[in-house]
């Protein structure tokens, strides 16, 4: 939809990211269960804002709702803007932007490949490459945790999901980072990168076969042609990567300015399962994205909505919805619609939050003394549309050198001023043994 609507506030910039929920509750207050919003200069969407009005697009799907975006892709002007969209929300044959049949097809793969990872393999990988991590800044008693921490784990696994050497982790990571808030000429360049790096996993996989995920798809009795295989495998970590190391670092970043949290590494009142869920419902970190379309003009909620108009459901804003009615569905009982619901609802849940839980569990073992190094207040968080997203999460905490030798894991290098106090601070945790350098 790109037709200017009167009253469409924007869902981008500083405003919006300084304090989304202020911005959802205004539209709430102004506009009902669904609001038009921009999403980028003058590219307009309807957004779903509430709990119940979001069950009826997810669950509905197939009837009145179509996750296929061409017919919207048709109507968009020629620019920067509507260019940018296409990385999120342009169509490719995979499960994210099919219906009926096709889509059960598609999602059936993905969801059989996780199938065959044990949750004990995934653990081990994420310990594996969260150690390593740590142990390259674990010295300095500084780090930033999006940048040297969660967006670089997340695709150093699925670089190791996928089949290929650690040694190709550093083209991936350099080539889906290099997206990240890139200027037009870098993000060329990235996504250039990012599809040399799909297309030599699949030739090495088509040239030998492994153990891996993508020898798992490729094999996989839906028979996927090479575009699809590529389109599927693109969307894994695509939609995998974001919202993880966003889960990931939202939960740390709320851990440790919430004195429930941080004093229960100690006490154990509260386990990293409680704020996972808790950032999922207030926080999620795929906010507005999921795009839907009407197959016919319909009123959904008050608005009217037509064929090729956008339609985002704002899972952040759903979740947090006030209930209307006692009895209907409602997210104040601790349900909430972070992984969507319905025929798309996220098929790697379970493997997403064994991994973020390991991750979030390894820095907070392992760093003595964790703090932020200003307050949450001062935290910057990206300002698009679709995720809830730090840019950068700065740590402090007491130095460690935990490979030097003679020395326990937990010999601290200085004592450290920022060291918070035994009842707000991991620092007394039980140690426990950091693993061998490998
Ligand atoms: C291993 C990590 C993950 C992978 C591989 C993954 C993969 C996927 C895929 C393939 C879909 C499309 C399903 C379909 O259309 O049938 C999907 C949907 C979704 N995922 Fe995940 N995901 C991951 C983690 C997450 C996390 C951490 C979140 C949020 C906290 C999340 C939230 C969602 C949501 C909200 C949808 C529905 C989108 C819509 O309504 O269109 N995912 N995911």
């Amino acid at each position: 939809m790109t037709t200017y609507i009167p009253g469409a506030v924007r869902l981008y910039g500083p405003e919006f990211a300084n304090d989304p929920q202020a911005v959802y509750a205004m539209l709430r207050q102004q506009f009902g269960r669904v609001a038009p919003v921009e999403i980028t200069p003058g590219i307009y969407s309807h957004l779903v804002i509430d709990y119940r009005a979001a069950l009826d697009v997810t669950t509905n799907s197939g009837e009145i709702w179509s996750k296929d975006p061409r017919a919207w892709q048709a109507t968009l002007p020629d620019t920067d803007a509507a260019r940018g969209l296409m990385g999120m929300i342009g169509y490719r044959p995979n499960c994210l932007f099919s219906d009926g049949q096709a889509h059960q097809r598609y999602r059936r793969v993905i969801s059989d490949c996780f199938a065959m990872i044990p949750p004990y393999r995934m653990r081990a990988l994420v310990t594996e490459y969260a150690d390593r991590l740590i142990r390259e800044f674990a010295g300095t008693g500084r780090a930033d945790l999006v940048g040297q921490y969660a967006r670089l784990i997340t695709l150093h696994l699925f670089n190791r999901l996928f089949g290929r050497p650690d040694a190709d982790s550093a083209a991936l990571t350099a080539s889906l980072n290099g997206l990240v808030d890139a200027s037009p000429e870098q993000g060329e360049a990235a996504t250039a990168k990012f599809g040399q790096y799909m297309s030599e996993l699949l030739h090495s996989k088509y040239q030998q076969p492994g153990d891996d995920f993508t020898t798992w798809l490729l094999h996989h009795p839906a028979a996927l042609d090479h575009d699809e295989a590529l389109h599927e495998l693109t969307l894994t970590v695509g939609a995998g990567n974001e919202p993880l190391v966003n889960l990931i670092t939202n939960s740390i970043s709320r851990w440790l300015t919430n004195a429930r949290f941080a004093a229960s590494l100690t006490d154990g009142a509260l386990s990293i399962q409680y704020v996972l869920q808790e950032v999922l419902r207030e926080e999620p970190s795929m906010a507005n994205y999921g795009p839907y379309f009407v197959t016919r003009p319909v009123e959904f909620h008050g608005r009217w909505i037509r064929p090729a108009e956008l339609v985002l459901v704002s899972y952040a804003a759903a979740n947090t919805a006030p209930a209307v009615r006692p009895d209907g569905p409602r997210s104040d009982t601790g349900a909430h619609l972070a992984f969507g619901a319905g025929d798309h609802r996220c098929p790697a849940a379970d493997p997403a939050l064994l991994i973020a839980a390991t991750a979030i569990e390894r820095i907070l073992t392992l760093l003595p003394g964790l703090r932020l190094a200003v307050p949450r207040e001062e935290l910057v968080w990206r300002h698009g549309p679709f995720h809830r997203s730090l840019a950068e999460l700065p740590v402090t905490f007491t130095p460690v050198r935990p490979d030097q030798p003679g020395e326990t894991p937990w010999t601290s290098s200085s004592p450290s001023p920022s060291t918070p106090s035994a009842a707000t601070s991991p620092a007394n945790a039980p140690a426990c043994a950091w693993p061998a350098t490998s």
